[in-house]
């Protein structure tokens, strides 16, 4: 049994912007029912929704500051939360990276160093929670200084840092290095350094025992120009290192057979019931209520990562189609503008919702036909798990986790039923048409429809197998592994 302190800036139910928090809240409770001592480690923002307890435990000095540790639960799991709490910095309102205002928070640099720290002082067992950790198991780049400060500490715990998305660095300038008091030593090419500028990433790359990311495919993309953002040299230096597990889904959260959110609960034998919910999401998005048109959708956050330009380029040609296309989304706001003018230009045919919806995100996946992940790059995506578990087929570009979970539908696949999607090649407008006009000719040929619908909703997307990986790299690094200096020789650019 190892004791884990599992460090995130994001995890559902409590806080949530994306994957990473699904990841964060259910990966921790599978590791924990494989018998692992599992603390939680999130900021305590001012937007989280705890419907549990919270108590006080104790507070940490670091370096002229205090910040106090208050205690919750993961809900129906033995997983305890350590919430750190720093009102300056954490008690406002906004999601953990942007403010009210929808910007980047101007001190994210000093918020996730702080966060980091605390991260430090309990995984060395010098708070007064009398623990210590084993395996200090940190998420992307808000937690990247932990392997980088805990590498200069005495005899420190292991650590595994998880790459979610390569994308995200959080590059700072050099002056920030000096204002957050870094340990000098970390300021190196093999170490924090990124082209003159401070890159927290690199802290979780540099000095990780192990890194892990969320998918096969993505651990091999990554070590290329294309996907490595840069830092393409340091992976394929530590590829030994590196290993890609796939997400797995909470089945239980994500199950159309109990889904409470949902108008019409449904399983694979009982697919006829799932028009019900489409007559639903018809009718919300007041589109034509009509069980032989397909129903297009998306739901994501909309950022170029997503292909998003892809879908609004395509839209106009779409339009001219039968179907019909609901988007629920926030993000770029241009697109958003752009997503709103075709919607409103193609009543009946385009609807969009734009913001975050958890709820209306069931029923669009109850209810849809069939589901757009056009992504340019993908660490994982797990909209396209959702999507096979609800019988809606996804149309997926190949790459990243995408690639590793959705098989394409072609006669032999059909055939022999391991077909679940479509899947296409090239990132552009036409190659996502041609994928769609595949789906809508399956779409009428009722008996394959069904097949491949059923097929992915027989998937086992669970937690488990995943979880056994991570276990095995806790189980295969020493509780205090030597990490008295970078793991790295070459300079990441190299
Ligand atoms: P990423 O983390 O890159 O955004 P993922 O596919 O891993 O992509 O996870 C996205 C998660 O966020 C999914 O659970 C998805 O349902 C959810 N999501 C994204 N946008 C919205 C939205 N506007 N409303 C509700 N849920 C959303
Ligand atoms: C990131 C990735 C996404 C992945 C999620 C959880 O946000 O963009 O592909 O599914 O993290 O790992």
């Amino acid at each position: 049994m190892k004791k884990v302190l599992f460090v995130t800036s994001e995890a559902h139910p409590l806080i949530k912007t994306g994957g990473l928090a699904d990841v964060s809240g259910s990966l921790p409770r599978a590791l924990a029912e494989l018998g692992q001592e599992m603390r939680l480690l999130l900021p305590n923002y001012q937007a989280l929704e705890s419907k549990e307890p919270v108590r006080y435990l104790c507070r940490i000095d670091l370096d002229g500051v205090t910040v106090e540790i208050l205690e919750s639960r993961l809900p129906d799991s033995e997983v305890s939360v350590w919430l750190v709490d720093y009102p300056e910095y954490f008690g406002k309102p906004g999601n953990p990276y942007l403010d009210a205002q929808g910007k980047p928070w101007i001190d994210s640099a000093e918020r996730f160093t702080l966060f980091c720290r605390t991260a430090v002082e309990i995984a060395m067992g010098r708070s007064e929670l009398d623990w210590q950790a084993d395996i200090v198991h940190c998420n992307d780049w808000q937690s990247g200084l932990v392997p980088a400060l805990l590498s200069i500490e005495d005899n420190p715990p292991a650590t595994v840092f998880t790459i979610h998305n390569m994308a995200y660095q959080g590059l700072f300038p050099r002056s920030k290095f000096v204002s957050l008091n870094l340990p000098p030593q970390l300021w190196n090419p093999d170490g924090l350094e990124f082209y003159d500028m401070l890159s927290f990433i690199k802290g979780g790359i540099a000095y990780a025992d192990r890194i892990t990311t969320v998918s096969p495919t993505y651990a091999l993309e990554i070590q290329t120009p294309e996907f490595g953002c840069g830092l393409e040299g340091l992976l394929s230096h530590r590829r030994e290192d590196l290993i890609g597990i796939i997400n797995g889904i909470d089945q239980d959260y994500w199950n159309p057979e109990t889904d409470e959110y949902i108008p019409q609960q449904y399983k694979s034998t009982t697919l006829k019931k799932k028009s019900l919910n489409k007559a639903s999401l018809q009718r919300r998005f007041a589109l034509p209520v009509d069980e032989e048109i397909p129903v297009i959708a998306l739901i994501s956050r909309l950022v170029q990562q997503k292909g998003i330009d892809l879908v609004i380029d395509s839209l106009p040609h779409l339009a001219t189609m039968p179907l019909q296309f609901i988007v629920l989304g926030s993000g770029d706001k241009s697109y958003e503008r752009r997503l709103e003018n075709l919607a409103r230009l193609y009543p009946g045919k385009i609807a969009i919702s734009l913001g975050y919806n958890e709820k209306l995100s069931h029923l669009i996946e109850a209810g849809a036909d069939i589901f757009f992940m056009p992504s340019r790059f993908e660490p994982c995506g797990l909209n396209q798990m959702y999507s096979q578990r609800y019988g809606t087929v996804p149309i997926v570009r190949r790459t990243g986790g995408l690639a590793d979970t959705v098989v394409d539908s072609l006669p032999h696949s059909i055939e022999e039923q391991s077909a679940t999607g479509i899947v296409f090649n090239e990132p552009a407008a036409d190659s996502l048409l041609e994928a769609t006009k595949r789906a809508i000719l399956l779409f009428q040929d009722k008996r394959s429809w069904k097949t491949i619908q059923q097929t992915g909703m027989h998937r086992d997307f669970s937690w488990q197998n995943s979880a056994v990986q991570y276990l095995k790299i806790y189980q295969q690094l020493r509780p205090a592994a030597s990490t008295a200096q970078s793991k790295t020789e070459t300079p990441a650019s190299a």
